[in-house]
């Protein structure tokens, strides 16, 4: 070995910094998974199952897993919630090409429906308070009254800033419509264990994409694709085998089993309590008049919008840093943090800390997340498979979008392929920060 070794090296500085995790993945490194799980790096054997054809090891824990998450089927995935969100995709393709789309759709979602030849009516979070906002019952219903050919719905909840959107009533409309409901639940997976459960697999949907990682304690990279409607489990593996890897890391797959067993024992416990502590924080927040998401929020994500306090930019990244954290998005305006039981005494303190020192100024006004109703020109399809080139974002302006424009967090597109760039998306995109843009040649 040369010891040239940057990424392993600055990775091993960072965990030295000793900062507190608000961030991805859940488990925190904070120890859950001793150092033995490595040398269980094995692949497929005959004594270890296979993930596409589980039908020992692989699929027990699978059946653990549903019915942990009141599913009929769970599917593991090592390929994050991107793999479950493709597979899901899949599987609801097979009964039409036509689907009622969030437009704060994860990219994943984007290119599934390129590579489905799927064809998304788009529909947008109503961006309550500045933040994303919820999808609208009574809007799902107009779309699926105007748009009888459409098949199954797709919405994501909670949203990067924890909203959650009213599920029973979307499941209500969309089973009266004949619809199946997709959510991608990327970050929601812990809902199940909160107080009220808020899962959207025991709210009615008929699947939900759930990034494990993210919020329970499991290896970046897992997740796993709920299936509520039996009707839908049929030929969900191959779905699944079409956009996955064949070479699936077990020690993903075996952290998935161990959080599942670890969440029928003291976990329920252990996010019950987190769920009380983050409550005392958010109250906090509250109390010194540091704007927040209202209505039904995530009960363990943390959203400060900090501008309405006037601590805002630069300012409001390095203010976090000083106190010693690692928030999972600071985009100068809003932070968000994800708290599990698994950030320390230490980790709560310093939070508390940052949030009771928070300087109070003058409030700053709110971005606006959304551009309106961009104009279609392409398909999804055709915009993605098409030649397409790079150009500076003040150059795009007029031209057609080859691919998502999308600041990452809180990847929330603000142009999707096929659409027209207009100079005021082309002015958001550049004050997001995003300064080339992929267009249609
Ligand atoms: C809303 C949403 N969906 C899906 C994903 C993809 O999840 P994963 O990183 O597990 O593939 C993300 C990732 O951040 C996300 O924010």
């Amino acid at each position: 070995m040369t010891g040239k070794t940057p990424l392993y090296n600055r990775l091993t500085e960072h965990n030295r910094l000793n900062r507190s995790s608000f961030h991805t993945p859940g488990h925190k490194c904070s120890g859950f998974f001793d150092g033995g799980i490595i040398s269980l790096d094995y692949t497929e054997l005959p004594d270890t199952d296979t993930l596409y054809e589980a039908n020992d090891v692989i699929l027990e824990t699978e059946i653990r897993a549903a019915e942990l998450f009141g599913a009929s089927r769970s599917l593991i995935s090592a390929g994050g919630c991107s793999l479950a969100i493709q597979a899901m995709l899949n599987i609801a393709s097979e009964r039409g090409k036509k689907l009622l789309c969030a437009r704060n759709a994860h990219r994943s979602a984007v290119n599934a429906i390129a590579l489905l030849g799927m064809e998304p009516v788009w529909i947008s979070p109503d961006g309550g308070d500045g933040f994303t906002g919820r999808i609208s019952p009574k809007e799902v219903e107009e779309m699926l009254s105007n748009h009888r050919d459409i098949t199954a719905c797709y919405i994501t909840s909670p949203s990067y800033y924890g909203e959650i959107s009213d599920i029973p009533a979307i499941s209500e409309i969309c089973h009266r419509h004949g619809v199946v409901l997709l959510v991608d639940n990327a970050h929601g997976s812990h809902l199940a264990f909160m107080r009220d459960n808020m899962h959207p697999i025991s709210n009615g949907a008929d699947m939900s994409a759930c990034s494990l990682h993210k919020t329970l304690p499991v290896l970046t990279g897992g997740a796993l694709l709920n299936i509520a409607n039996p009707a839908l489990a049929k030929n969900a593996k191959e779905a699944m085998s079409l956009f996955g890897s064949t070479s699936p890391s077990y020690i993903i797959m075996s952290s998935i089993d161990l959080c599942v067993d670890y969440m029928f024992g003291e976990g329920k416990k252990a996010y019950a309590e987190c769920e009380k502590r983050v409550k005392v924080l958010k109250f906090l927040a509250e109390s010194r008049g540091i704007r927040q998401p209202r209505g039904l929020c995530d009960p363990l994500r943390i959203t400060l919008n900090t501008a309405s306090v006037g601590l805002f930019g630069e300012e409001q990244v390095r203010y976090f840093e000083e106190h010693g954290i690692d928030c999972e998005f600071c985009d100068g305006e809003n932070a968000v943090f994800i708290c599990t039981p698994f950030n320390s005494d230490q980790d709560f303190e310093r939070l508390e800390r940052a949030i009771k020192e928070l300087p109070i100024r003058n409030c700053i006004e709110s971005k606006k997340i959304f551009a309106e109703n961009p104009i279609k020109k392409l398909s999804v399809r055709e915009a993605m498979l098409s030649m397409s080139e790079t150009v500076s974002t003040e150059e795009s302006i007029g031209r057609i979008a080859a691919n998502t424009a999308c600041p990452c967090p809180p990847g929330i597109p603000l142009i999707m392929p096929g659409e027209i760039i207009s100079m005021e998306i082309a002015e958001k995109l550049s004050e997001l920060g995003i300064k080339e843009v992929r267009v249609i040649k």
